[in-house]
C-alpha cells in the first residue's frame, strides 16, 4: 500500500505516475473479483432495481471495504489511491456496486474515521471496515441540494437526546443501511453555522423510510427518503461538535468527489472496453468498424479522456492521502471525469448504432449510468463555484 510517507514524497518531490507493485496487485486482484462476481449481475441489478449485496458482500470478504482506514479499526491500512484503484474496477463491472461501495467508504467511515471518538470509531467504523454493516449519508433534503446550509431536518437538544425531525432525500444506501450520518440543524436561521451532524442507527423509534427512487441510472443502487418523527438519538451519537456539521459534511464530500470521479472513470471504461470488442467484429462496407477512420478517431479520443481523467483523479487522491488540501483537486477530477464519463459513453452509443440503444449491449446502461456522475456529490454547476471560490482566493 502507498503509506502517507510515500503519497507525501509523491507531491512534494515532484512526478511519479507509477503505481507500486502492491497497488498493480490490488488493482488486478479487484479488477479479477469484480470479473467474476460483481460484472456478470450488472445488467440484472439495473433491469431488477435489485441492491447489490451479494456483490457487496463479495467485497467485504476480500476486505476491500476497509481500504483507507487503519488496522486497528479493521482497515487494510491503504491509502486513498489504493482506494480509487479498487473503486475504478468495481464501477466498470458495475457503477450500482461502485456507489455503494463510495458511499460505505467515502461518505460514512471517512468522516467516522476522522471526527469519530475512540468510542464511535470502535462502535460505528469497525463493523463498516469489516462489511459486517452497511453505511448512509444524508444531508440532502427537498429543498437543499446544492444549497446545502438550507437545511431544514431539525435536531433539538433534551438532556442527554437530540429529539429529530424532519425528512431527507436521495439517501444511496437507503434502507439497507445500518449507520447514518445526517446532517441536522438546530436552527435553520444559522444556515452552516447550525450544523450538526448526528450518526442514527437503523431501527431507532421514529426513523422510518420513505418513497424509493426510481432512477434513471444506478437502478441497482438504494435511494431512499428518510422520515424522522421525534426520533430521539443520544448525544453519545454526535460526530463532532454542535454546528460543527457543516463543515464535516463538506470534508466528507471533497473525498467523496475523488470516488465519484473514479467512478465515472470506471463507467466509461467499461463503455470503451466494449467499443473495442465490438468494432473488430462489426463489418460495414466491407471491412471491420475498427478498420474506419472515424471509428478509430473516436477510439483514441476517447482514451485520451479517460487517461487525463485517471490522472487528475490519482493527483486529488496522492494528495489526500498525503493530508494535503485537495478541495479544488478533488472538484476538479470530478468536474472532468463525469464530463468524460458523459461524453465516451454518448460515443460508445453511438459507435454501437442502433445495438447501442437496445439493452442487448451495456452500452446504454453505462450512459444512464454516467449521468448522475455530474450530479450527486456536488452537481457540475457546485463544482465549478467550488474551483471558481479557491481560484479566485489564490490570485
Ligand atoms: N471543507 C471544510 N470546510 C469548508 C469546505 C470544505 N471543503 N467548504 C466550505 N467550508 C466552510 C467554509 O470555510 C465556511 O466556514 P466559515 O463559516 O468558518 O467561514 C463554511 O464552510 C461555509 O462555506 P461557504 O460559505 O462556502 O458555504 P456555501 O453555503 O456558500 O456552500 C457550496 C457552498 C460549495 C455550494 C456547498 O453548499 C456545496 O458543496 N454544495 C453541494 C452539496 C453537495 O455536494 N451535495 C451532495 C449531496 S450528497 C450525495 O450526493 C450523496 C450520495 O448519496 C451519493
Amino acid at each position: 500500500m502507498l503509506s502517507e510517507n510515500v503519497a507525501r514524497e509523491m507531491v512534494q518531490c515532484g512526478m511519479n505516475f507509477e503505481l507500486t507493485e502492491e497497488q498493480r496487485m490490488l488493482r488486478e486482484m479487484v479488477r479479477e473479483l469484480a470479473e467474476r462476481e460483481i460484472a456478470p449481475h450488472a445488467a440484472a441489478a439495473d433491469k431488477d432495481q435489485e441492491f447489490p449485496l451479494r456483490q457487496f458482500r463479495a467485497l467485504a470478504s476480500n476486505d476491500l471495504l476497509g481500504i483507507p482506514f487503519p488496522e486497528q479499526y479493521g482497515g487494510m491500512g491503504g491509502s486513498y489511491l489504493d482506494y480509487v484503484l479498487a473503486l475504478e474496477e468495481v464501477c466498470r463491472a458495475c457503477a450500482s456496486t461502485g456507489v455503494t461501495m463510495s458511499v460505505q467508504i467515502s461518505l460514512a467511515s471517512a468522516p467516522l474515521s476522522r471526527f469519530g471518538t475512540p468510542e464511535q470509531k470502535q462502535r460505528f467504523l469497525v463493523p463498516l471496515c469489516r462489511g459486517e454493516k452497511i453505511g448512509a449519508y444524508s444531508l440532502s433534503e427537498a429543498n437543499s441540494g446544492t444549497d446545502a446550509a438550507a437545511l431544514v431536518c431539525q435536531a433539538r437538544r433534551e438532556g442527554d437526546s437530540y429529539v429529530m425531525n424532519g425528512t431527507k432525500l436521495w439517501v444511496t444506501n437507503g434502507f439497507y443501511a445500518d449507520t447514518y450520518i445526517v446532517y441536522t440543524t438546530g436552527d435553520p436561521g444559522l444556515r452552516h453555522k447550525g450544523i450538526t451532524a448526528l450518526i442514527v442507527e437503523k431501527g431507532t423509534p421514529g426513523f422510518t423510510f420513505g418513497k424509493k427512487e426510481d432512477k434513471l441510472g444506478i437502478r441497482g443502487s438504494a435511494t431512499y427518503e428518510l422520515i424522522f418523527q421525534n426520533c430521539r438519538v443520544p448525544v453519545e451519537n454526535r460526530l463532532g461538535g454542535e454546528g460543527e456539521g457543516f463543515k464535516i459534511a463538506m470534508w466528507t464530500l471533497d473525498g467523496g468527489r475523488i470516488g465519484i470521479a473514479a467512478q465515472a472513470i470506471g463507467i466509461a471504461q467499461a463503455a470503451l472496453d466494449a467499443c473495442v470488442q465490438y468494432v473488430k467484429q462489426r463489418e460495414t462496407f466491407g471491412k471491420p468498424l475498427a478498420e474506419h477512420q472515424a471509428i478509430q478517431f473516436y477510439l483514441a479520443d476517447m482514451n485520451t479522456d479517460i487517461e487525463a481523467a485517471r490522472l487528475l483523479c490519482w493527483r486529488a487522491a496522492a494528495l489526500k492521502s498525503a493530508g494535503e488540501d485537495h478541495t479544488r483537486i478533488a472538484a476538479i477530477a470530478k468536474l472532468f471525469a463525469s464530463e468524460v464519463a458523459m461524453q465516451v459513453t454518448n460515443k460508445a452509443v453511438q459507435i454501437h448504432g442502433g445495438y447501442g440503444f437496445t439493452k442487448e449491449f451495456p452500452v446504454e446502461r453505462l450512459m444512464r449510468d454516467a449521468k448522475i456522475t455530474e450530479i450527486y456529490e456536488g452537481t457540475s454547476e457546485a463544482l465549478r463555484m467550488v474551483i471558481a471560490r479557491a481560484e479566485l482566493a489564490v490570485r
